[in-house]
């Protein structure tokens, strides 16, 4: 009896550590990219809402964003050559407007969220228009 216990807590655990782990290896960069979406849609929502602690929680998440696999990155980089270092400031961007944001979500500062929210926003197009393109052709 304690036998089968055991092998069931086993295979809840399995189970529900392979979920996890799905959920935190994004498959590409437009995962990666759909996740950044969700939160930086949720930050909306909370700042109508003056939701601080919600807002500094998908701050956050936009700042430490995942990373889509490495063979992939290896690709970007190989395909980029000389402008990758331009491609990550973009990403650099994203994340010191995002931690500001994060920081004046902690100090309920909302005219300090809503300018980096914008200065965040900014930041993404600014990849996007230089970037998207050349990336989309490596077809991940
Ligand atoms: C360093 C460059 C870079 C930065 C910074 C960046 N993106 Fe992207 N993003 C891309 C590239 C490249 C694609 C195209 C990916 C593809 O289609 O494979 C993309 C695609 C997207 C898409 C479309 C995904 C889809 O379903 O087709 C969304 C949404 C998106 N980005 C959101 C964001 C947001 C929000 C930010 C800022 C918080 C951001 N991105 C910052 C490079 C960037």
């Amino acid at each position: 009896m304690k036998y089968i216990n055991i092998s069931t807590a086993v295979l809840v655990v399995s189970i529900f550590s392979s979920t996890v782990f799905a959920e935190e290896e994004p498959k590409n960069l437009k995962e990666v990219m759909q996740r950044i979406e969700v939160n930086m849609s949720k930050i909306v929502g909370h700042i109508m809402r003056e939701e601080f602690s919600d807002i500094a929680i998908a701050a956050e998440k936009v700042a430490v964003h995942d990373e889509p696999p490495l063979s992939h990155r290896l690709k970007m980089i190989a395909e980029l050559k000389t402008d990758f270092p331009d491609f990550k400031s973009h990403d650099d961007d994203v994340h010191l407007n995002s931690v500001a944001m994060q920081e004046a979500a902690e100090k309920k500062d909302l005219k300090s969220i809503i300018e980096s929210y914008g200065k965040t926003l900014q930041s993404c197009n600014n990849c996007h228009t230089k970037y998207r393109k050349r990336i989309q052709k490596l077809k991940f």
